[in-house]
């Protein structure tokens, strides 16, 4: 938690209640069959808390969009790389992607992956970088990430920096995981791991804080947007000024397609001089779960779509489109220098309602049937707003998200690995092999990063050209 206000007496050992802040009581109220350890353990949790604030958003009535944002007047973005450049303007395309391995090549960029969520909506009782979502070689997520950043660093020749920010809930068994598997050949030294801040949940009805036992009380991380507290507190603007880093790659664990370090939106980035960009698909049905990329007085800024009024969600222009529909990807590249100056910034909380398991009386884990808790996160995103010369870049779904969210149906387990096997049939197909729909196929990014690099590598007319040497 960002300067905890509250202050506590050190661990008290004594079957005496410690001296607290008013209208903390309830906290303690089991103190007496605590062991030492139990108390210590209480005790230090209640002085992380800014208990002041912690009312304050319980009371607080709107989110921070609805707060600072007249959604009615949302448009497109307009600096947007649309969808078809490559193909629709070539030279654009090609000069912009020799730009970004320039960049990479002067080692001027860093990757960043979050990866402190909790994934409950998967019921992946790990970290949910390690769910094995290689549809033939069982890879886990942080594999593949891994996989494709070491790519880019061999092609470019230039080490690249990968920062990995974990949380409370992910921290110690994503180590773990790292370690055993030798961290996926990454060099140790470029391969960084920090962890974000906390904040506990709340009962809705009392706003007290929920204790998950007698001696815990119920936190959860404080959202990706705590990523700027973790590298003030990691000192990580050191290190990536040491390195002389000007640009981060930003993206989330939880889409094995993403394009690492994509050069060409590296390069437009760079063209626009642009602090932030960010990457789109077209959204096509109002319902899905994606934040909306809009423009609002010159300013980017991305509408959650818990946030969204489905009025708005749902309108349409005359093409019979969606109105807003750039869907946010959360892929993502910062300049580092934008990124230190909003660090010095508190970003709002967002304020959710979920079901948080609580401890009775009697001692008993009893999880609620209905959402009895606030939990309060901050997102990065709520950064875009602040950025100069934003740009945006549509690329197509099929090839570049498929983000692993639930246990069944859409973005399950079985959607994105027939996704990618699609994809990747695809590539092999286009490079004039002959694949059996059927079997399954996946490619890994030491032998091809897209579907272009597929064909030069390993296209039928170019089997003389062996894939590049790991
Ligand atoms: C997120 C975006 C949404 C976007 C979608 C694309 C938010 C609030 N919304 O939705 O706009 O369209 O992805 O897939 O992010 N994480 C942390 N720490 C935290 C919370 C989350 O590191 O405290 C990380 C997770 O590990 C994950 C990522 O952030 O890598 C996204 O979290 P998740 O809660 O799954 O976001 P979505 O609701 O799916």
């Amino acid at each position: 938690m960002n300067e905890p206000k509250t202050t506590c007496a050190s661990p008290e050992l004594s079957d005496q209640i410690p001296p607290h802040p008013a209208g903390l009581d309830y906290i303690f109220r089991n103190w007496g069959v605590l062991n030492r350890e139990q108390r210590i353990r209480l005790t230090e949790q209640v002085a992380e808390i800014d208990f002041d604030r912690i009312r304050a958003l319980h009371q607080a009535t709107d989110g921070p969009t609805s707060e600072v944002a007249d959604l009615g007047k949302a448009s497109a973005p307009g600096r947007l790389i649309p969808r078809d450049i490559r193909r629709d303007n070539p030279g654009e395309f090609a000069t912009a992607r020799e730009i970004g391995w320039q960049a990479l090549r002067e080692g001027r960029v860093a990757i960043i992956l979050v990866a402190g969520g909790e994934g409950s909506r998967l019921g992946f009782p790990h970290p949910k970088g390690q769910f094995p979502i290689g549809p033939v070689s069982g890879k886990s997520l942080y594999q593949m990430l891994v996989e494709q950043a070491l790519a880019m660093s061999r092609r470019s020749g230039k080490v690249i920096p990968y920062y990995v920010m974990t949380s409370d809930s992910t921290h110690e068994e994503t180590m773990a995981f790292f370690r055993v598997h030798s961290f996926f050949g990454y060099d140790a030294a470029n391969l960084h791991f920090f962890s974000q801040g906390k904040m506990p949940a709340v009962d809705q009805r009392t706003g007290n804080v929920i204790m998950s036992a007698h001696d815990r009380i119920a936190f959860a991380p404080d959202g990706h947007g705590g990523l700027l507290n973790a590298m003030r507190t990691a000192r990580l603007f050191d290190d990536l000024r040491s390195r002389n880093i000007e640009t981060i790659f930003y993206h989330q664990v939880d889409n094995p397609l993403v394009r690492v370090c994509d050069p060409a939106f590296l390069g437009f980035h760079q063209i626009h001089r642009a602090e932030v960009s960010t990457k789109v698909v077209s959204k096509e049905e109002p319902d899905e779960k994606v934040g909306l990329l809009v423009e609002m007085e010159d300013r980017h800024r991305i509408i959650e779509y818990s946030d969204l009024p489905a009025d708005l969600a749902a309108q349409r222009d005359a093409s019979g489109q969606l109105k807003l529909r750039c869907g946010n990807i959360a892929v993502h590249l910062f300049n580092v220098d934008f990124l230190e100056r909003m660090a010095e910034q508190d970003l709002p909380f967002h304020r959710s309602s979920k079901s948080v398991a609580f401890v009775n009386d009697s001692g008993e884990v009893v999880q609620s049937t209905e959402n009895n808790a606030f939990k309060f996160e901050k997102f990065i995103f709520d950064i875009l707003p602040h950025a100069q010369r934003p740009v945006a870049m549509e690329v197509v779904r099929e090839h570049e998200f498929v983000p692993l969210k639930n246990s069944h149906g859409d973005h399950s387990p079985d959607h994105v690995r027939q996704s990618l096997m699609r994809l990747h049939t695809r590539w092999m197909q286009q490079a004039g092999w002959t694949t059996e729909e059927s079997l399954p196929v996946e490619i890994p990014a030491s032998v091809a990063l897209d579907e272009t690099d597929f064909i030069a590598h390993c296209g039928q007319t170019s089997r003389s050209n062996p894939p590049p040497a790991e």
